[in-house]
């Protein structure tokens, strides 16, 4: 049977596990396939670091990857994704798809026989979220009994974060505007997965509550790619829940900052804080080597 990483959920009950064995192939550059492994990316939105970080990942594990851009494909002429599913199917051993809409994910997925990692889309940013943890890893040497405060919008990472946190027994508290909260059917999961792990879920209108005595503070853009039309209306909203050092004060002395970046200094981060001694977010985004080789090589091998 293939296994599929459309979400986080999809990981509830390995997520430790990836996040060691990346580690491990972190330590170990020789553990490779031992046949050539193929990889078909499409990219519906622009990429740097999951893009390259999956050519490079694929290429340290003696494989490849090729770079699909859907407006030079059929399917941007209406080939149907489950068609594109079922040939690309035929021609690689693991897909990665970024898309605009979650269920054109689902969909691949549906129909294609090898795995499928979603690669972002609206809803979530699942392989983002193993980088993060095995970062918070680390630099912590735990992950159950931390607690991580994201601030800003409710969007695919927040959704993504929520998902990890619960799965690794991290408390977690989300500081955002009305109307941005993380989506509701994620939240359920999460609230479920946390009657096992026992972290805490807060969603809150303040930062400097999420905050409060926290070991990772995380944000992410107010404006994720598709959104660039409600630009000007979000940076307004958002600015009280700007990462900023007089918020940081409120944390705990050694917290680490996060940021799964493209980063908008001056916007939901200062430049004190992403470029600060607290900030983690190159070795996080290094990471993301590392975590994809654990994903891929667990899936495949
Ligand atoms: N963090 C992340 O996914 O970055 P890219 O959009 O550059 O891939
Ligand atoms: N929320 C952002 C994450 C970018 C990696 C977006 O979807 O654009």
């Amino acid at each position: 049977m293939k296994r599929d990483i459309i979400s986080v959920y999809d990981m509830k009950d390995d997520l430790e596990d990836i996040i060691e064995l990346s580690i491990k192939l972190k330590k170990d550059r020789t553990i490779k396939f031992s046949e050539k492994k193929i990889l078909a990316m499409i990219f519906e939105k622009p990429s740097t670091r999951t893009r390259n970080s999956l050519e490079v990942a694929m290429e340290q594990l003696n494989g490849h990857a090729i770079y699909l851009n859907p407006n030079d494909m059929q399917i941007g002429r209406g080939e149907t994704i489950a068609d594109t599913a079922m040939v690309l199917s035929r021609f690689v051993d693991i897909i990665s798809y970024r898309a605009f809409n979650h269920n054109d994910v689902v969909e691949l997925a549906r129909h294609a026989t090898v795995p499928v990692l979603n690669a972002l889309d609206n809803l979530e940013h699942p392989m983002q979220i193993v980088a993060d943890f095995m970062t918070v890893y680390e630099k912590k040497h735990k992950l159950s009994g931390l607690k991580l405060a994201y601030i800003g919008d409710g969007n695919n990472m927040a959704n993504s974060l929520l998902l990890g946190a619960s799965i690794l027994g991290i408390d977690i508290s989300i500081a955002c505007p009305e109307g941005f909260d993380p989506n509701p059917e994620i939240l359920r999961q999460a609230k479920e997965i946390s009657l096992k792990t026992g972290n805490k879920i807060e969603i809150t209108r303040e930062p400097r509550i999420a905050v409060e005595s926290s070991d990772i503070i995380y944000t992410d853009v107010w404006v994720s790619m598709g959104e660039e039309s409600e630009r000007e209306k979000k940076e307004k909203i958002f600015m009280p829940y700007q990462v900023n050092e007089d918020l940081a004060e409120n944390a705990n002395k050694d917290y680490i900052f996060m940021h799964c970046l493209p980063a908008h200094r001056g916007l939901e981060v200062t430049s004190g804080v992403i470029d600060g001694i607290h900030s983690v977010v190159f070795d996080e985004a290094e990471n993301r080597i590392y975590s994809e080789k654990g994903i891929i090589y667990k899936l495949l091998s």
